[in-house]
């Protein structure tokens, strides 16, 4: 007679895969960690091709297509986390064409910023591609029509968050220079975090504000998210430990600072053609 004990999940160690040009995805792995502990990860960052936030937009979006498509296959990823606002503003549907697991995006967090805001007056920072996407407008236009919406394009920021995970010193005067647009409205009482490089620098926006403000990011969110798509999939178990990738060299700066969330030194990711950069 068949035993009538239901079968075990299956269960398998197959990674979520979070990807970004850089360090910044890491943010949104602190998220993660603290939201689904014990859910192994992997790591993608194309840092031979970081900064994003100043590429054009058809060579991006065929970068990270080829990227994201080659880690997925080097990870056996179940699902991907696209921890890069840059890259969700404009990649996303043509991410999910190319894949077959589920893709979740990271993209600016006007809609609880709006809501958090008591002036009514919300800083935007961001890369500059962010702060000027159709996708960026659509945002504002649905979920912010009643405020005043400061856009800063900040990319040298990123190179300071860069320096930050790398136990590198930080530049003072870049890092004020990066804020200053903010402060020019009195008002402004909120900022959103709309790169995922930023919240790694929270604490040093703060020592540097003129006066308080709120910061408000995307990694609780995505973390949510995250949760609601593993639901709908078989468990995992992590056997291996946490892996990542680059396409580029990695520094022992980062090695170590890629190691403080919880990954192996980044390995080489080969991709098919090299991408000519733009
Ligand atoms: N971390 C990326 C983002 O969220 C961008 C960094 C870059 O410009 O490469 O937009």
């Amino acid at each position: 007679m068949p035993s009538s004990t239901p079968s075990p999940e299956p269960c398998t160690a197959a990674p979520v895969l979070i990807f970004d040009s850089g360090v910044g995805g890491l943010s949104v792995v602190r998220a993660l960690r603290a939201q689904l502990p014990g859910v192994p990860l992997a790591y993608v960052c194309d840092n031979a091709a970081m900064p994003y936030g100043t590429k054009p937009d058809h060579w991006l979006v065929q970068r990270i297509v080829a990227v994201c498509l080659a880690a997925v296959a080097a990870s056996g990823a179940r699902a991907l986390v696209v921890a890069c606002n840059t890259a969700s503003t404009l990649a996303l549907d043509a991410l999910r064409a190319a894949l077959s697991i589920p893709v979740v995006g990271t993209v600016p967090a006007i809609k609880p910023a709006a809501a958090l805001s008591g002036s009514g007056v919300i800083g935007l920072l961001a890369t500059s591609a962010t702060v000027t996407r159709p996708y960026t407008d659509k945002l504002i236009n649905d979920f912010a029509g009643h405020c005043t919406v400061v856009r800063v394009a900040a990319d040298g920021l990123v190179e300071q968050a860069e320096r930050l995970l790398a136990g590198e010193p930080l530049d003072d005067r870049g890092l004020d220079q990066g804020l200053a647009p903010l402060w020019r409205d009195a008002g402004l009482d909120t900022v959103v975090l709309g790169c995922t490089h930023f919240p790694l620098l929270r604490d040093r926006f703060d020592a540097r504000a003129p006066r308080p403000v709120q910061w408000v990011d995307s990694g609780a969110a995505i973390a949510r998210r995250v949760a609601q798509v593993l639901d709908t999939l078989p468990p995992a178990v992590n056997t291996t430990g946490d892996s990542a990738w680059a396409t580029g060299p990695v520094s022992p700066g980062l090695i170590r600072g890629f190691a403080g969330f919880g990954f192996g030194e980044p390995r080489p990711l080969p991709l098919p053609a090299p991408s000519p950069t733009p």
